[in-house]
């Protein structure tokens, strides 16, 4: 089935490092191929090359950003072939992969309520996909580090574990593969390159507005999503944007107002246009995440 099926039979042979097992007097004495020596040897290169690096073979790891509180997850080595290569696929970022819900803290000192509803509503989700969610995703919102790419990443695998195919797709290198499909240099057409992002059953679109696209790169990206919304496939997006409407551009621009307008925060419908904005309503379900970086605030204190 996977690579480490044999981690008893590793732990076994192992186990020969300390007191080889005793050979028949005959055996030894032939030098066969059965001598202890030899049998150490190849107990050693097992070990090396199929124990799991991450769990040393027992199926499970530890999570948790405490090492005092000791927490442990399924070890993604334990799941079948086709989920492990479902989650290769998914192209989850490195610095992204420890994000799963046992691993979100909702009970630190300060945490607001917004944390624990947000990781109940992404869990239901999981929970109720597909039959209850009708293709519809989830638009995560909230301010910079408050957790919303660990939320959506922990409902994409949680996904992938349940055998469902899903990408992670970083909202800047979107633009630029669609950048890219336009580019007569680069030989590919525009279908190949964006394929996976038209048709993978769930997307994670990471945070969407970041960076504002030029108009026909725009219309490319709104193309996918409501491509993806009329085929009733699920995307799963963070946005540190608040989902409001943009400011009106009928403001009169003196210089009080010009300063207003820098001072003040973009909104999502800036970003990303208002009609966009509504249309992504349609298509997920909103959670909005309220508090503190948690990169800031909840790291730097369990270090002091
Ligand atoms: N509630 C939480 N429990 C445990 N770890 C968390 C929590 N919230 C955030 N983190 C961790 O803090 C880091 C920042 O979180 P994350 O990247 O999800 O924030 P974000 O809201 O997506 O930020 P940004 O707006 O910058 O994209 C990550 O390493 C994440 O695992
Ligand atoms: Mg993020
Ligand atoms: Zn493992």
């Amino acid at each position: 089935m996977h690579r480490f099926r044999f981690s008893s039979e590793i732990f076994a042979a192992g186990s020969s490092f300390h007191s080889p097992p005793q050979l028949p007097p005959v055996a030894a004495a032939r030098g066969s191929r059965y001598s202890p020596e030899k049998l150490f040897a190849r107990s050693r290169v097992n070990a090396t090359e199929t124990l799991c690096p991450v769990c040393g073979g027992t199926g499970w790891k530890e999570v948790g950003p405490d090492p005092k509180a000791r927490q442990v997850a399924r070890c993604d080595c334990a799941l079948s072939g086709r989920v492990q290569r479902l989650i290769a696929q998914a192209r989850i970022p490195a610095r992204y992969e420890h994000c799963e819900f046992s691993e979100f803290s909702t009970d630190f000192p300060g945490a607001e309520a917004s944390l624990e509803k947000a990781k109940l509503v992404a869990e239901r989700f999981v929970a109720g996909y597909p039959v209850e969610n009708d293709g519809r995703g989830l638009l995560i919102v909230g301010a910079v580090g408050v957790g919303k790419t660990h939320l959506a990443v922990a409902v994409l695998k949680e996904l992938l574990r349940k055998g469902i195919p899903g990408l992670f797709c970083d909202y800047r290198d979107l633009l630029k593969q669609v950048q890219n499909s336009y580019n007569p240099s680069v030989q590919t057409t525009e279908m190949e390159l964006l394929r996976p992002i038209f048709e993978t059953e769930v997307v994670l679109l990471d945070e969407l507005g970041a960076v504002k696209p030029t108009e026909w790169v725009w219309d490319t990206v709104s193309h996918v999503l409501n491509t993806r919304y009329n085929d009733k496939r699920t995307t799963l997006i963070t946005t540190n944007f608040p989902d409001l409407p943009p400011h009106s551009s009928d403001e009169p621009i003196d210089n009080f107002s010009r300063a207003r307008r820098a001072a003040r925060e973009e909104t999502l419908g800036d970003r990303i246009t208002e009609r966009m904005r509504s249309r992504l309503h349609e298509m997920c379900k909103k959670v909005e995440i309220t508090g503190k970086d948690f990169r800031q605030q909840v790291k730097s204190a369990s270090f002091r």
